[in-house]
């Protein structure tokens, strides 16, 4: 099979080298090649470099970004997407945000109660209607389906009917997600394994059920959601900074396994974020003493949390909104992120800057 046939049908046909090959020679010459026409790309992907008398090995076509164009790095058109936990939150903002750069979006969500060993309301079918709708109204295909992440058949039978009626799957966004707050040595067995199980297991479990049929087509890009509390400790909420950081390592094991069927996994990694699993009264309060105040006696208004955070960060803001997350989804969705792997984008407004 040559490289061409492996990649899909709705594949760039615009072949890699000239961008390269003006880098490489740095030379008015070169840019006039690229303006002249990127049909000649082909033709000049035969033509190599040489150094010291030597070829210069070019990539083909599916393993680099290619050339420079206009709008590349959000251009999804033609794409078939999937994003779990997207009836509401992160998940919806990025299933809208694909919507809106051209791709069919698929939400799953659970769109009800998920655990005893999460803070969040649950969400509800209703929600995951609103996103199809939002994605609808930018002219996209799209449906919502209820499936529980942790259930591997309900994803498998999921992954089998979107292929089959959208014909491939190009991307998952593996989103879905519960928090539980309680200090570690109060914490019941079945507490810390329902987050561990919903969090990490759920989210291996999805790229478990999707990325086969990415593998038969020799593409996809695999996108999951941590946290910035799977880049530190997290004072009475261990369960689920431990199953964040798991899924760091499950993303840099899936990337090393799965880059030579041209899939790429990275994480999103948002720090704050004002949705339904943090804007209550705990979570405000434990995200205080996170910045280093002390932990507030009572309640704090929305407002006097907003302010604390907002002085301790780079960016002042208390926090950041789903749509800050979902430009960076698209980002790594695209062929602009196509030598992007086992690599992760923070969007926190500055949090960052305080970790490694
Ligand atoms: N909000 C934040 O500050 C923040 C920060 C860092 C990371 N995250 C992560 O972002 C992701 C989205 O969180 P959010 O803030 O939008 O929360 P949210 O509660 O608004 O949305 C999470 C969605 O996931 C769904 N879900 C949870 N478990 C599921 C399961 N087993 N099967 C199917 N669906 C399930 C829920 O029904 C809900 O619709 C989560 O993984 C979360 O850990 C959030």
């Amino acid at each position: 099979m040559t490289t061409d046939e492996k990649k899909p049908d709705d594949e760039r046909s615009v072949p890699d080298t000239s961008r390269r090959r003006m880098i490489v020679s740095g030379s008015a010459a070169a840019a006039g090649i690229l303006f002249a026409g990127i049909a000649q790309a082909q033709q000049l992907s035969e033509a190599p470099q040489t150094m010291d008398g030597l070829p210069v090995p070019m990539p083909p076509a599916n393993k680099t970004a290619g050339p420079i164009v206009a709008g590349r790095d959000s251009k999804l058109q033609g794409r078939v997407a999937v994003v779990t936990g997207a009836a509401r939150g992160i998940g919806r903002a990025i299933a809208v945000e694909f919507a809106a750069n051209g791709a069919d979006v698929i939400a799953i969500d659970i769109a009800g109660p998920v655990s005893t060993a999460s803070n969040a309301v649950p969400a509800t079918p209703q929600e995951l209607e609103e996103t199809v709708s939002l994605v609808k109204a930018y002219g996209r295909r799209s449906e919502g389906i209820r499936a529980d992440i942790r259930d591997i058949h309900a994803l498998r039978a999921a992954a089998d009917r979107i292929e089959q009626r959208y014909g491939k799957i190009d991307i998952v966004v593996a989103n879905a997600g519960i928090q539980y707050w309680k200090p570690l040595l109060d914490l019941q067995d079945a507490e810390w394994s329902d987050v561990i199980d919903n969090n990490l297991n759920g989210t291996a479990k999805t790229i478990r059920a999707f990325a086969p049929k990415m593998v038969t087509r020799n593409y996809g890009r695999i996108i999951v959601v941590s946290s910035m509390q799977g880049r530190h400790g997290t004072r009475n909420a261990a369960a689920y900074a431990a199953s964040k950081w798991g899924i760091f390592g499950l993303m840099k094991s899936a990337a090393l396994e799965l880059g030579r069927y041209n899939i790429t996994v990275n994480a999103v990694v948002p720090g704050l974020v004002a949705t339904a699993l943090t804007l209550y009264d705990t979570r405000l309060t434990e995200s205080i003493a996170e910045t280093g105040y002390h932990k507030p006696n009572g309640p704090l208004t929305p407002q006097e949390a907003w302010d604390r955070r907002a002085a301790t960060m780079p960016l002042g803001v208390g926090w950041v909104q789903p749509e800050d997350i979902s430009p960076a989804a698209v980002y790594l969705a695209s062929d602009a992120a196509a030598m992007i792997t086992g690599s992760e984008i923070e969007v926190t407004g500055g949090d960052s800057a305080k970790s490694l």
